[in-house]
């Protein structure tokens, strides 16, 4: 008898309730719902992932761009061809290779005056997100988070155990009444509201824009309770004009850590983010270190550093654009506002103009998305009403929420679609919209 199918049955299943809850929790697991969900409809439009618009793919020659950022290193740090290549292929310093050109970049860019040494480059925001959060937080530290939020700044705070707690988004960011109140709750429940996670530009999922009063207001409060402030930039660039100045250049008191990705003006592929941290640390022995130097530590426990060859790629898209990333999202930005145009246009030519007593949305001039609020209900069966039935598929909003919100809302992502999908997309929606169980 072959003993195989017998080693199969009895090999103990292990228990999800033996596990880390950070990956059973269902709102972590909302992603992969989603994901499942388009492969189980691949005819739908899908509004669903914020993922960049593929046809730029097109024009990123890996190879060339990786030319570029050696030839930079040959020609301004005078560096000879086996040091070139230790660089690209050998283990890296955790801190990252290409600090010095994100540092111009960020002078040019933003007017943020930071040494090489206060970045440290990481695979993605995630895990920007994640080290900032795992080298500021001790144990009973509470993380507030503008809510709704991007999950992975929550799924990140999971993973790490971390106590959180929601601070309601106005449409112009984080309520600082709502900051002060937290603050007061958690102090008298003998614990330190530690820091604050905010999306200032086109929040994910909200699309909320802090105008620059509320950025200022909200570093005063920020200054008055000593809480740190964590500031998501990935849509900043899709601002129209010069944008709105990052809640970093405006930070006077060194309270906010500035976390950014290259996944929207590059190649979400390349996995290359990035975090500044330039807060002075005072070190046991005397010695006053620097945040960065710190979360580079920390890194070296986790990925070690982020590959160099991805970062090589991300520096020579960088220097092709004159150091800008600000050039560098240039045409994308372009492209995201217009598909945002042809999305809200056709709202409106489907839909009337929003209204509250019936379906709304807002309309903002940047990011990647638009929420909804239906009279009903919105959850995972509608959903799946909308795939099988009508053929188009969006984002149930209550994922984003900590502790319940968003139950009659969805988000629509229109950065990956063309013209031809959000049209044919907000066609179908709009015939979902008037099916009986949306009223
Ligand atoms: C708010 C926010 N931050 C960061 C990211 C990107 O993170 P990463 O660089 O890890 O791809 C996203 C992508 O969806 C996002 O929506």
């Amino acid at each position: 008898m072959d003993g195989s199918p017998a080693t199969t049955l009895t090999r103990p299943a292990l228990r999800a309730d033996e596990l880390h809850p950070s990956v059973t929790d269902p709102q972590a697991g909302a992603m992969n719902f989603l994901n499942e969900i388009m492969s189980q409809y691949p005819d739908a439009v899908s509004f669903g992932p914020g993922a960049p618009y593929e046809r730029f793919f097109d024009e990123v020659d890996v190879g060339a761009y990786v030319d570029r950022f050696a030839g930079h290193l040959r020609r301004h740090r005078g560096w000879d061809e086996p040091a070139v290549r230790r660089l690209l292929f050998q283990y890296g310093p955790s801190r990252g290779v290409i600090n010095d050109l994100l540092a111009d970049a960020l002078r040019r860019d933003q007017g943020l005056d930071v040494r090489p040494a206060d970045i440290v480059v990481t695979v993605g925001c995630q895990e920007a997100l994640l080290l900032a959060l795992r080298v500021l937080h001790r144990r009973d530290d509470v993380l507030a988070v503008v809510d709704p939020s991007y999950v992975g700044v929550t799924g990140a705070a999971r993973l790490l155990d971390l106590a959180m707690a929601p601070i309601p988004d106005t449409g112009a960011g984080p309520s600082p009444d709502e900051l002060r109140r937290l603050w007061h709750e958690v102090r008298a429940g003998g614990r330190r509201l530690r820091s604050l996670y905010v999306a200032p530009d086109y929040a994910n999922p909200s699309g909320s824009r802090m105008p620059e009063e509320a950025r200022r207001e909200l570093l005063r409060v920020a200054a008055e309770l000593d809480v740190l402030v964590l500031e998501d930039s990935a849509y900043g660039f899709t601002a129209a004009g010069e944008g709105l100045p990052s809640l970093k250049a405006l930070d006077t008191t060194g309270r906010v850590l500035h976390l950014g990705t290259f996944a929207k003006v590059c190649v979400p592929g390349a996995r290359v983010g990035y975090l500044v941290a330039d807060q002075p640390v005072e070190l046991p022995g005397g010695r006053t270190g620097t945040l960065a130097e710190l979360v580079a530590t920390a890194k070296s426990m986790t990925t070690v550093n982020t590959s160099p060859v991805s970062q090589a790629l991300i520096g020579g898209m960088l220097l092709a654009h004159g150091g800008s990333l600000a050039e560098l999202g240039r045409a994308k930005a372009a492209r995201y506002r217009a598909n945002l145009t042809t999305l809200i246009r056709a709202l409106r030519t489907h839909l009337g103009a929003p209204d509250p007593g019936r379906v709304s949305w807002n309309e903002p001039d940047g990011g990647f998305f638009v929420t909804m609020r239906l009279p009903v209900p919105v959850d995972d069966a509608l959903l799946h009403v909308s795939a099988a039935e009508y053929g188009v598929l969006w984002t149930p909003m209550r994922s984003f929420h900590l502790d319940g919100g968003g139950e009659r809302d969805l988000r629509l992502s229109c950065s990956y679609l063309t013209d031809e999908q959000i049209g044919e997309g907000v066609r179908r929606l709009a015939a979902f919209l008037a099916d009986p169980r949306c009223h």
